[in-house]
Order: C-alpha cells, then structure tokens, then sequence
C-alpha cells in the first residue's frame, strides 16, 4: 500500500482582506484519523477550502505539501489528482449536470491511464450505491439539484468511494443527517479507513466522534490550533465546550 501525507505548514489564508487563519501546522498521514475542533468562526472550513484550493481564500503564508511536493498554489484539479478531497459543508447545485457523467468525468481526469470500461465502472458505481442505501435512480439526476441533507451526504461519502482519494477532508458530514444515516456513513469512512485513506474530520460537535475514534484531536481557535490532544480532549469537550481552552 501506497503511503501518502499532507503537510501544512504555517499556513496563513485571508478572505476578503480578512486574515482567518494565523499559522495552522498539521500533518496527516493515511490511515490516521484526526478531528479538527473549535467554536463557531474558528476558520475550521476556511481551513478546508483552501486545503483543496478554492477562489475565495487566499493564501498569505505557509505552505501545503502533499508527498513534499507543494501544492500551495495548485489549481483544485491538480490537489485532486495528489489526493486529496473536500466535501463540502454546502455542496454547490450543478443543475444540468448528471451524477452519472460528473464521477465518470472526475474518474477518468483523476486515472487517464486506467479506462475502466463504463459497464465495471457503472458497476462500481451502483455497489456503492448499494450500500449507502441510494437509489439506483439518483444516479440520472442532476448534481445536488433538489437533494435532501440527506442525499447530500450521502453523495459526498458516494464520490469517495468512488473517486478513491488519500486524504479525506469532511467539513461538518455529519450536520444533517439523521441518525440513520450516520450509522451508514460512519460505517463507510471506517472502511475507507481500513483501506488506508487519512481523514481530518472537521467538526464543531463531537457526535460523528462517537463512531468514528479520532486518533488525533486539534483545536482550532482564532486561526490557530491552540491544543492538539486525542479523544480525550474531544470527550471534554461535550461536556465542558470550549471555554477551558485558552486562546
Ligand atoms: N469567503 C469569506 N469572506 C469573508 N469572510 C469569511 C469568508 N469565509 C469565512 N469568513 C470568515 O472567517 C471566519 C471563519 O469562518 P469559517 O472558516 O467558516 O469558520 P468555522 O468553519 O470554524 O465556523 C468567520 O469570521 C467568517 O465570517
Ligand atoms: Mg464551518
């Protein structure tokens, strides 16, 4: 098995002349499991979003590094292509664009060289679906157009097993989603995991924690990561929030 990891490094992004994050140091290798917590405004999906290189964040300072190649200034294509992958705490609509055609689209961009003929690729496609309890349907129908929450999900956890990233960043995966369906989307990053996928789980909650035991725990707050710790530091903070860590 292939090893990756994603170093940041003293990583500054603005939004809107606006300094959000002030030197954030993280590194995960696959396999690993870290939690990224932190109060409402802390910048944990500023920190996201500029992971897989979205427009409205700039990066000031630091740097981002995949394998030690960096990636700070990559295009998202190119971030994707290293590994990684972001679902989104809000994924966007693409009305007019069918699901079928965006993973086959995302598939071939990420492996040219593999060309799955479309029957084992579909194939895939609909296994997975199996087991994250979709429809079959769902997959003729337009990206996130008129999905529930819970649909939303669903196809994010749907893209990773698809599209078989290294890295996994999921912002707030299990806000909206009922109980139900977080049993079965835990249960499918545990299995990501077991096939050496890293994850930083960002969330403002502990209860995805519950299922999912992160081996690392980091608080962001202002900007910066003011603790890093393990699960105990998440379990205090269900009870305690986030008052006891000093800024
Ligand atoms: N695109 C943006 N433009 C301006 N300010 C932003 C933008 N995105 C986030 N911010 C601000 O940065 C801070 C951190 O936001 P965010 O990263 O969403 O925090 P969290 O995810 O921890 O709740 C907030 O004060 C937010 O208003
Ligand atoms: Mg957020």
């Amino acid at each position: 098995m292939t090893s990756t990891v994603l170093e940041i490094k003293n990583l500054k992004v603005s939004a809107e002349d606006k300094e959000i994050l002030k030197g954030v140091d993280l590194t995960i290798k696959s396999g690993e499991i870290h939690a990224l917590m932190g109060p409402n405004g802390a910048g944990k999906s500023t920190l996201g979003e500029a992971l897989v290189g979205h427009p409205n964040y700039t990066i000031t300072g630091g740097k981002i590094l995949i394998n030690g190649k960096n990636l700070t200034d990559a295009y998202p294509e190119e971030r994707a292509k290293a590994g990684l992958f972001l679902a989104f705490q809000s994924p966007i609509s693409i009305p007019g664009v069918k699901i079928s055609t965006f993973l086959r689209t995302a598939y071939n961009d990420l492996y040219p060289d593999e060309k799955m003929p479309l029957k084992d690729f579909f194939n895939m496609v609909k296994a997975a679906m199996n087991d994250l309890e979709m429809n079959e349907s769902f997959i003729s129908r337009s990206i996130n157009d008129g999905f529930s929450g819970g649909e939303r999900k669903r196809f994010e956890v749907l893209q990773m097993i698809v599209l078989k990233p290294k890295i996994v960043i999921l912002d707030e995966i299990d806000s909206g989603l009922d109980v139900d369906a977080l049993k079965l989307v835990s249960a499918e990053i545990k299995k990501l995991h077991d096939q050496n996928i890293g994850f930083l789980i960002i969330t403002h909650y502990q209860r995805i924690l519950k299922d999912i035991i992160p081996e690392f725990v980091h608080i962001l707050k202002d900007g910066r990561i003011v603790m890093n710790g393990n699960k105990e530091v998440s379990d205090k903070i269900e009870d305690e929030g986030y008052e006891w860590i000093k800024g």
